[in-house]
Order: structure tokens, then sequence, then C-alpha cells
């Protein structure tokens, strides 16, 4: 009887992925993210990956919870970005931003 009872009191964790992404310094533009955004946008700057990041964790958390690029392979994540950028209506400024920085981020 007791012991049914302390194993009931056991709290149930559950991690909330966005408080840990966010507190997360991994997800921090580093300057050399901008060498890495250039090889795939010549005119790429750390503005386009500031946008791109802001995107990522405002508007593409608004209907789920934070989803990690770095689970998809390029091919997987282009996929995701094609269902998921009109569901976000971002303009195709903001929608490049985004997929330059989660295409940096996914090589961090
Ligand atoms: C208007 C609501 C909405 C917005 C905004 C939205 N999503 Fe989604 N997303 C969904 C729904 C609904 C699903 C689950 C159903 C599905 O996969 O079609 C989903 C699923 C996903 C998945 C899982 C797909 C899989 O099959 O593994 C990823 C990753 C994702 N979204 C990323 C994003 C990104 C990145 C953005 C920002 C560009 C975004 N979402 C914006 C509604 C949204």
């Amino acid at each position: 009887m007791l012991m049914l009872a302390c194993k009931a009191a056991k709290p149930v964790v559950t991690p909330n992925t966005a408080v840990v992404a966010t507190n997360n310094s991994n997800h921090d533009i580093k300057p050399e993210w901008l060498d890495i955004a250039k090889d795939m946008d010549g005119s790429a700057t750390m503005e386009h990956l500031a946008t791109g990041k802001t995107i990522y964790y405002e508007t593409c958390t608004k209907c789920h919870g934070w989803k990690d690029a770095r689970k998809y392979d390029p091919v997987a994540w282009e996929r995701v970005l094609q269902a998921m950028i009109p569901r976000a209506k971002l303009t195709p400024d903001e929608a490049h931003h985004l997929r330059l920085y989660t295409l940096v981020f996914q090589k961090s």
C-alpha cells in the first residue's frame, strides 16, 4: 500500500523542447555561421540569419512546438519547408532567410 502511494507520487517530467532550445547557446548565431551561409548565398548577411532565426522560433512555433531541423536530412527538410512556408504565409524574402538559417543551423 505504502509503496504504491510512493510510486504514484513520482512526478512525471515532460521536457519542454521550446524552452530547452531557446536556452541552448548552440542556437545562437556565431560569426563563422556567416561563412557557411555565404557558401549557399553569396549575398547572405548576419541580419538575414537573424531574421531567419526569429521566423524559425516565433512564426514556425505558432501551430506546434519548436521542431528541430537537425533531425531531418536536407532533402527531408526541404520537403518540410515546401509544406510549411505556405502555412506560415512567409514572403519570398522571409522564406529565403528562414531556409538559410535552418540549413546553417542543421550543420551546427
Ligand atoms: C498554420 C499552422 C502551421 C504553421 C505556421 C507551421 N506549421 Fe509546421 N506543421 C503544421 C501541422 C498541422 C503539422 C502536422 C501535420 C503535417 O505534417 O502536415 C506540421 C508539421 C511540421 C513538421 C513535422 C513534419 C514531419 O512530417 O516530420 C515540421 C518539421 C514543421 N511542421 C516545421 C514547420 C516550420 C519550419 C514552420 C515555419 C516555416 C512551420 N512548421 C509552420 C502546421 C503549421
